[in-house]
């Protein structure tokens, strides 16, 4: 079966990256070697790190400002290393689910943690628009999109402060204005590549600050320094990655990308509008276009959807269990033909 892959994480790959990724396995350098065998210190995998920073630096058009870091530990070990690196004074925080929550409760083994919003009291449906901040805060952080609850920041807080923001589930869907971060972090396995490595783009000038003592590993400038090859890097998913990079380059960069994804999601969002038996479950002002998170109004018939779903080639639909109910993620290599199909089995479920 040609299934379509809606998993929320690890999610889709595009299909020529699976295929590339597969040969690469089998064989890579000039020697027929596998790239699973391969030093890391070797000419050809210092040109996939080069080349991986490089077409990221194009993609989201980023100065040397900043710098590219492939780290591991996920998305989750950046909520703890971007306080331990940045937090000085205090940090505000815009809490917007469960991933938000986990970053507050880390930042604070690091200093002064103010939450200056929260969508908590709507079980995370929406996203707060008033965020003020005192004077004294060293950054405000941020989750662009909300994985599990299914939304998305469309437009950034007005704020004196640089943003740290977890890019996990919606990093390279869009273009970015860069002037306002001052770090923004991915685990690469939903939107960017295979689990293993974690994107985490900082800028330079933040660091060094901080009077804390910072080991060694957890320390941003050890990673910079040696262009994240301090330790062995995840040198397999860098490369994924790096051809995930390939392709998005090939479709036409980032505000392509952002077209593609408007017109899916647009596409799904309109089917659950219009259906008898479906709804959507955010707020429609702050709904993500990459995590579709929607119920039936009979809740009984949700296991027989996702079966019939299932059944039809449309994998991976069940909602995250906090939240219930059905989620389509639909990240960038998602086909426009994956969310048609979508809709055609919600459309013919309803009737
Ligand atoms: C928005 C967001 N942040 C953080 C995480 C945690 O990522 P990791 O598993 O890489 O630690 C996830 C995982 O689903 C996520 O969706």
């Amino acid at each position: 079966m040609n299934a379509f892959n809606f998993y929320a994480g690890p999610a889709i790959l595009p299909k020529q990256v699976l295929k590339q990724a597969s040969e690469a396995c089998k064989s890579f350098d000039e020697f027929g070697l596998s790239i699973l065998e391969i030093s890391h210190r070797g000419k050809a995998i210092v040109s996939v790190m080069e080349e991986t920073e490089s077409l990221i630096r194009k993609l989201l058009g980023l100065s040397d400002d900043f710098a590219v870091l492939f780290l591991t530990g996920g998305a989750s070990s950046q909520f703890f290393m971007s306080a331990m690196n940045l937090l000085k004074n205090k940090a505000a925080f815009v809490d917007t689910g469960t991933w938000s929550a986990k970053s507050i409760k880390e930042a604070k083994h690091f200093g002064e943690v103010e939450v200056v919003a929260s969508s908590k009291d709507k079980n995370y449906n929406y996203i707060p628009k008033e965020i003020n901040i005192s004077p004294d805060t060293d950054y405000l952080h941020l989750t662009s999109n909300n994985t599990i609850y299914g939304t998305q920041m469309h437009s950034w807080p007005n704020v004196d402060v640089p943003i740290v923001c977890d890019m996990s589930s919606d990093i390279m869907s869009r273009p970015l204005p860069l002037e306002k971060f001052g770090m923004i972090y991915a685990g690469a396995q939903k939107n960017f590549g295979p689990a293993g490595t974690t994107l985490v783009i900082i800028r330079k000038d933040l660091l060094g600050k901080v009077n804390r003592d910072i080991p060694t590993m957890l320390d941003y400038n050890t990673h910079i320094a040696k262009q994240s090859s301090f330790n062995t890097p995840p040198v397999f998913p860098i490369f994924v990655s790096l051809l995930v990079c390939r392709w998005l380059t090939e479709q036409g960069g980032l505000v392509k990308m952002n077209e593609m994804n408007k017109d899916k999601a647009n596409l799904l969002y309109e089917t659950l509008d219009k259906s008898n038996g479906f709804y959507g479950t955010t707020a429609k002002e702050d709904r993500s276009l990459m995590n579709v998170a929607f119920k039936l109004k009979d809740e009984t018939k949700t296991d027989a959807f996702i079966a019939f779903a299932e059944k039809n080639g449309c994998i991976g639909l069940k909602g995250h269990r906090s939240a219930g109910g059905c989620r389509a993620s639909i990240y960038n290599a998602m086909p426009h033909a994956g969310v048609v199909k979508l809709t055609e089995l919600i459309t013919e479920f309803d009737n």
